[in-house]
């Protein structure tokens, strides 16, 4: 599989009152992005803990967006706050397994920030592309080629 052929699946936890807010907005705007983004809608990103993230890179995901509230917008007060803590300490444990942390990303937006959502999943995905599938992917395939030999 090389770079171009390459369709990261993205996971993009967004905030109900910002970012999929936004996203519902692009989709009006009729902005695209690209395929293999799955948006999950979540209460707000205070609600996701660490084992969310490391699911989702475990079970196969080549990236994870989380997008927020912009700060001091939080409609829980400060859980986007808990959360940038939460992707932060779990960027560094990606790190010290040896999954780029890049794979792992926080954003905030409001909710009429369309167009700035869609440039960071662009941003996302050019960076996951570089990166190249998620390794835990491969060796899960190998593995399962294995047992099938
Ligand atoms: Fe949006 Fe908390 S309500 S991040």
């Amino acid at each position: 599989m090389t770079e171009h052929t390459f369709e990261p699946k993205i996971l993009a936890f967004c905030c109900h009152f910002c970012a999929y807010a936004s996203a519902d907005l692009a989709g009006s705007m009729r902005l695209q992005y690209p395929p293999g983004v799955r948006i999950i809608r979540t209460p707000c990103t205070g609600r996701l803990e660490v084992e969310y993230y490391l699911q989702a890179i475990e079970n196969g995901a080549d990236g994870v967006l989380i997008a927020g509230c912009l700060e001091g917008g939080c409609h829980f007060i400060d859980g986007n706050l808990f959360a940038r803590k939460r992707v932060t300490a779990t960027r560094a444990l990606l790190e010290e397994c040896g999954i780029d942390k890049e794979r792992l990303r926080m954003v905030n937006i409001s909710a009429a920030m369309a167009k700035n959502l869609v440039e960071v999943i662009f941003e996302m995905v050019d960076t996951v592309k570089q990166l190249g599938p998620n390794p835990l992917k491969i060796s899960r395939t190998i593995l399962k080629e294995e047992i099938l030999k």
